[in-house]
């Protein structure tokens, strides 16, 4: 069962919110935006769209939860960017951080290739689980629990194209 959790609204204020606090920090700074697939396809389409400064775009993608809803802990690059980084600053687009296994294992492939500076966005953090430090630069919304959907998050490929955020409950 779905429970509406935040409306296209209160998402379209959120993603404009982030717009503009990440135009004031890369203002003047040449600036690639990673989005991680495929779950921030939604999110980053929306982002850049409210940006007021130019951004160059790439995409990476990590195997991460596999199906279902609990993570394995095994992160693989599947898809690694094509944009060189180096000595530019870089923000990686996420969609959720839950307990930050996959975007560590991202983050350190990313610092690998020499940005300036290396930032984190994420929709929505989601805090419960947390297992690795890694702080969010750029969040969304915070949730404490719960597994969503919509707006690009599935559950087994499921829910993707919703327009809005939804707690997947047990029926
Ligand atoms: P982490 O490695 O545990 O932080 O998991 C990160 C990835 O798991 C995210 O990029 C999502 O693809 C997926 N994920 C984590 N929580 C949720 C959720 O509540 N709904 C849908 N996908 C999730
Ligand atoms: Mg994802």
């Amino acid at each position: 069962m779905l429970r509406l959790l935040f409306s296209r609204e209160e998402i379209r204020r959120a993603v404009e919110r982030l717009g503009r606090e990440i135009g004031r920090e890369y203002q003047g700074k040449d600036t690639v935006l990673v989005g991680i697939l495929k779950g921030s396809f939604i999110f980053l389409a929306d982002l850049v769209r409210t940006l007021s400064i130019p951004v160059e775009i790439d995409f990476i993608r990590a195997a991460s939860y596999g199906r279902g809803r609990v993570s394995t802990g095994e992160v693989s690059i599947l898809k690694d960017i094509e944009l060189s980084i180096q000595g530019r600053h870089v923000l990686i687009v996420e969609d959720i951080v839950d307990t930050g296994v996959t975007l560590k294992v991202i983050y350190d492939h990313l610092r690998e290739k020499g940005p300036s500076s290396l930032k984190i966005c994420a929709l929505i953090d989601k805090k419960e689980r947390r297992e690795v430090e890694i702080g969010v630069d750029f969040a969304g919304f915070e949730v404490e629990r719960g597994f969503l959907v919509g707006y690009g998050l599935d559950f087994d490929e499921r829910y993707r194209y919703l327009p809005e955020i939804y707690i997947l409950e047990e029926s």
